[in-house]
């Protein structure tokens, strides 16, 4: 069978197809450039002036024809209302037009079950760093529950907008850690953590006002809330027990955070994994491999109950395509 995925929880359209052994025949991502900041409005009308033509693209990509797609998945949230309203509406449409079942994905456990098939992750801690989510999120008793998240803002909104501040064009994240390299001197900020939750607007605020060189600033903003991210990721481990951390979202494209994280593993005896970039970010294909999971599930949705989730919380999603373990 053939599984057809649509993410468009912000500003990053994506259509996947993948067949019932996890293959991916085909994966297009079109974002909305979103230099001045993310407008939901802009977004989905970007989304709704692509969507079609991101469908046949992906279908004639994988050498298929419409008819031959099994299940359509959506991403249901969290997310922007205007852009997830406009992917709905587009699955709505193909699962009536092709008869098909339709089922809604929560965004982060996406992020977690396409790490599972990319990676020989099987049981992780995830750990999920983008632009709107920094979440810690692991599996126990037939949940996926969030042991950690930011308070305020994702630590790539904090990237973003120190940018934005000083010029450097969205997104911002690699053209910093391209100036960290040329830092060293470790500049003091405020280090966050609040039991396994972490925080970043004050850090934000700190360096927006040191007057030191560009390149030290970078420097101490990675180096402290890399360590952050490290501090509560160990935590999470310790506490479930569980022996291997699964990076995603845009910013564990870091290689700074992706050391930092393996050192940490390491030294535990626990091992890190990291999907492809085009896995890391947010992807058609993540929804397609986790609509595919729920459908065997039995978790499709009529049209009518299908409606968008703005808020959908991660441990809202009862995880029936898992065995229920007792541990911890
Ligand atoms: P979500 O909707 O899930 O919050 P998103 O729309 O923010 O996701 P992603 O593509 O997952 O999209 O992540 C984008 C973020 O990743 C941006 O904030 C960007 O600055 C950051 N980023 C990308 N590459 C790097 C990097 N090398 N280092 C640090 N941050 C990075
Ligand atoms: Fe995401």
């Amino acid at each position: 069978m053939m599984i057809l995925g649509i993410e468009g929880t912000a500003h990053t359209l994506g259509v996947g197809i993948v067949d019932d052994s996890g293959s991916v025949l085909a994966n297009i991502i079109k974002s909305y450039p979103a230099e001045e900041g993310i407008h939901p409005r802009e977004a989905a009308n970007h989304h709704a002036a692509n969507v079609v033509d991101c469908i046949s693209e992906a279908l004639s990509t994988a050498g298929l024809e419409h008819g031959e797609i099994g299940v359509v998945a959506f991403s249901q949230g969290p997310g922007l209302g205007p852009c997830l309203r406009t992917v709905a509406t587009a699955a709505r449409a193909l699962s009536l037009r092709l008869k098909i079942p339709l089922v809604g994905v929560n965004h982060c456990i996406a992020h977690l079950e396409i790490g599972r098939l990319r990676t020989d992750a099987k049981d992780p801690i995830l750990l999920y760093v983008s632009g709107g989510n920094t979440q810690v999120i692991a599996y126990t008793r037939g949940k996926y529950r969030v042991f950690g998240e930011t308070l305020d803002i994702g630590l790539g909104n904090m990237l973003d907008k120190f940018g934005r501040a000083h010029g450097i064009p969205f997104p911002a994240g690699p053209v910093i850690e391209k100036k960290a390299l040329n830092g060293g001197t470790l500049l003091e900020l405020p280090y966050s953590v609040k039991g396994m939750d972490v925080s970043f607007s004050g850090m934000l605020t700190a360096a927006l006002k040191l007057d030191e060189p560009l390149e030290d600033i970078c420097f101490s903003i990675q180096e402290t809330s890399f360590s952050m991210l490290a501090e509560v990721t160990e935590r999470a481990l310790a506490h479930t027990r569980k022996n291997e951390v699964l990076l995603g979202g845009g910013v564990v494209r870091n290689n700074r955070l992706r050391e930092m994280i393996d050192i940490m593993a390491s030294e535990r005896g626990a091992s890190a994994y990291v999907p492809e970039g085009e896995f890391c970010v947010d992807n058609g294909a993540m929804i397609a491999w986790t609509g595919f999971l729920m459908h065997e599930a039995g978790m499709s949705l009529p049209v009518k109950g299908s409606h968008i989730r703005q808020n959908y919380r991660t441990d809202d999603v009862k995880i029936l395509w898992r065995k229920v373990t007792k541990d911890f």
